[in-house]
């Protein structure tokens, strides 16, 4: 009997496109799935590769070879009941492999427990949805080296390709994969949120009409915005409803979903200390989004500002996309910041370069700046903070004065930039030598005398406040 090389638990549209990948690369992949119909769609592709669909889980093991190699892909909340009803049956050296988006920390444990029971464990993040999944994915793989090992070649022949590098490499131990996943599907929250503003802020202030926003999303993806978010964003403005003839984004019920990632790296900063400005707003944001009843109920119950645009129009464009550029930096920048201190919170060694090279292609936050921002890490592993580093440090700079005319524009208009807003505080904070901070201080020792330290003198003060 056959022996495939892989088997692939889940075959719903992320599990039966990887494997249909796989197959297409010559990787024989076993796929397992309770539902007759899923079953029957991935056996559907049996031109492509050698695959075969399976209903029970001992005649599926039976069929890899060994060790065996076992890739999950089920929703977050089953992928402890897949291993306990796998577990039995597998043997000491077997792999499993977790490709969901898992919360890091469940694939901590998990790769704690497994290891106890002698099987090899890989939580890895993978992005570029259905299609990056078909097509080529950015991979992004946590666990054991050897463990890698088992898989490497398959998981670089399955990956996007950037100039025929692909997007994958290890990432580190345990849940390492995972996290990495996370911080980067913060970043992205953060970056659609800057574009939703800067279409809200285009569109309500100089009353920019689809076409005319489907052509400068269009011109600043050929240019140094150059990324997968920003060609998307272009391509949707174009769609029309059939029906009525209308754009289809007008037609879309303003209302975000969420499944939690970002979410979990507000989360995550909030443990570990790390200003997360763009990404917060942008969770925020979609929770706000979410009250649509109070908002329809609340517009009536207040003055809408009076403001009138009487600029220049491509000059107003000009500036957003200055604006926007700049804080989509700082998205990036922010994650990178978080990465570094989980990677010595948990003890994970991040190479950073790494992660922006291997996020070049296939992934959602693919674009042209994370070249640079590898090499910024190349060059110093340890820089703190993405915004000082050349050439971004310049690029904001000579940004900074058009953000504050948008801000100032989109404020007076009453129209909400938060993660727009929340970019540049951010900027604005890092850049400030001295914050209101010393007054916080003073505050907390006159009601709680928690003490402060002072600029002029070494050692910890406190003051009778109240004499
Ligand atoms: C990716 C995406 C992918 C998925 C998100 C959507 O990198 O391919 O991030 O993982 O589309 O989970 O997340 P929300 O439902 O939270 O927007």
């Amino acid at each position: 009997m056959t022996h495939y090389f892989v088997g692939m638990v889940g075959l719903g549209v992320m599990g039966g496109s990887l494997a249909r990948n796989l197959a297409r690369n010559g990787y024989s992949v076993a796929g397992y799935d309770l539902d007759a119909t899923k079953r029957q769609a991935f056996a559907a592709h049996a031109s492509e590769g050698p695959i075969a669909a399976f209903d029970a889980i001992p005649a599926f093991l039976a069929a890899l070879e060994k060790p065996r190699r076992v890739i999950l892909l089920v929703p977050a909340n089953a992928v402890d009941k897949a291993i306990a009803d796998l577990k039995p049956l597998l043997d000491p050296g077997d792999l499993l492999i977790d490709l969901g988006n898992s919360f890091f920390m469940d694939t901590e444990r998990r790769a704690v427990a497994l290891e106890k029971d002698g099987l090899l464990f890989i939580g890895s993040g993978v992005s570029g949805g259905e299609k990056g999944a078909l097509r080529g994915p950015a991979i992004m793989p946590g666990g054991q080296r050897s463990a890698y090992e088992l898989v490497a070649p398959a998981l670089e022949a399955i990956a996007a390709k950037v100039d025929g590098d692909p997007c994958v490499t290890y990432i580190g131990p345990r849940g390492a994969g995972h996290y990495v996943k996370t911080v980067h599907n913060g970043i992205e929250y953060g970056i659609m949120q800057l574009i939703a503003e800067a279409y809200h802020i285009l569109k309500d202030v100089v009353g920019a009409t689809p076409d005319e926003l489907h052509r400068a999303f269009s011109a600043w993806n050929a240019a140094e915005m150059n990324a997968y978010l920003i060609e998307i964003t272009a391509a949707i403005f174009a769609r029309q409803d059939p029906d009525s003839g209308q754009a289809l984004v007008d037609l879309i019920l303003d209302e975000a979903q969420q499944k939690g990632t970002g979410k979990w790296t507000s989360q995550n900063a909030l443990d570990l200390g790390v200003p997360l400005h763009t990404v917060n707003a942008a969770v925020d944001s979609r929770i706000i989004s979410g009250l649509k009843a109070e908002r329809v109920k609340a517009e009536g119950l207040f003055a809408k500002p009076a403001a009138a645009f009487s600029g220049d129009r491509a000059a107003f464009f000009e500036d957003v996309r200055a604006a926007l550029y700049a804080a989509i930096l700082c998205s990036y920048a922010q994650g990178l910041a978080l990465l570094q201190a989980g990677s010595k919170e948990y003890g994970y060694d991040l190479n950073l370069a790494d992660i922006a090279r291997i996020w070049r292609g296939g992934c959602i936050i693919r674009a042209r700046l994370l070249e640079d921002i590898r090499q910024v890490y190349a060059a110093n592993p340890a820089t703190p903070n993405l915004l000082i580093a050349e050439p971004f440090r310049g690029q904001i700079d000579s940004r900074q004065a058009a953000w504050r005319r948008v801000l100032a524009t989109a404020i007076a208009h009453g129209i909400p930039a938060p993660a727009l807003a929340h970019s540049l505080a951010y900027f604005d904070a890092y850049r400030t030598g001295r914050l209101p901070a010393n007054l916080t201080q003073a505050q907390r020792d006159y009601f709680g005398s928690h003490t402060y330290r002072r600029i002029d003198k070494e050692g910890v003060f406190h003051t009778e406040w109240e004499e």
